[in-house]
């Protein structure tokens, strides 16, 4: 799978790819990830990429022509020309059937913003999907590309040591609507602190009841949301 990344800030990227699942995958040829310097597509000579918005108030918006000309130069290096995801906090909220989703494009291109926004005409023109990684306020799309490619990597087939291990994860699979349980490994005892006895017993049906129990018991503390996702709507009702 491959991703373009389009940013003013390429430089965020390395630090995070250069790191564990991400650099394997990497290495392994599974995944590649391109990061573009939006301003090498400005024309003026002062290399600018965004200005003050018509009509007055605060903050800078990025102009149209950088933008445009970048994701196109972009999307024309392959065939096909690869889905455009632009990330901003008044996109369609990031939940793992997003990202179940978006595994499925052989190649996404992340378009991040910077300052106030984007000039309305970049949508306009580029029709991108909009996704938020939540409803508060980033400085930049940058974090939030990481977000989604973190994401969506585990889901790229032979990326995780364990195929099983992205299927087991919360809100993947059977688990959709619950949260991962307890895990415990070595020693025996901390602190006092037993590991349920259960998990040592070797018998598996009894372990994965336990486990199933556990996972709807901490959901139910948490997050009783995800539960009612299950309830089928009331006849009669629009919920
Ligand atoms: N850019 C700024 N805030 C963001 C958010 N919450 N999600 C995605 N992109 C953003």
């Amino acid at each position: 799978m491959r991703f373009d990344v389009l940013t003013l800030f390429p430089n965020m990227f390395p630090g995070y790819l250069g790191q564990s699942v991400l650099k394997r995958a990497i290495e392994r040829g599974l995944v590649t990830i391109e990061c573009h310097n939006i301003r090498d597509w400005a024309t003026d000579k002062h290399k600018s990429v965004d200005d003050r918005p018509y009509g007055g108030g605060p903050g800078m918006v990025l102009k149209v022509e950088p933008v445009v000309d970048c994701v196109e130069t972009v999307q024309q290096a392959t065939q096909p020309p690869g889905h455009l995801v632009m990330l901003t906090p008044q996109g369609q909220r990031m939940n793992q059937a997003q990202a179940d989703r978006l595994a499925r494009h052989q190649r996404l291109i992340l378009l991040c913003g910077r300052y106030e926004g984007f000039d309305e005409r970049i949508r306009r023109i580029l029709d991108p999907e909009e996704i938020s990684i939540g409803d508060y306020v980033l400085n930049g799309g940058e974090v939030a590309a990481m977000v989604v490619i973190d994401a969506v990597v585990r889901l790229v087939p032979g990326v995780l040591g364990d195929e099983q291990s992205s299927i087991s994860d919360s809100f993947s699979g059977v688990n959709r609507h619950l949260l991962e349980g307890s895990q415990y490994t070595r020693p025996r005892e901390y602190r006092g602190h037993r590991v349920p006895e259960v998990l040592l017993s070797g018998n598996h049906e009894e372990i994965a009841a336990w486990r199933h129990s556990e996972s709807v018991a901490r959901t139910r503390r948490r997050r009783a949301d995800l539960l009612d996702e299950n309830k089928p709507a009331k006849p009669g009702t629009d919920d």
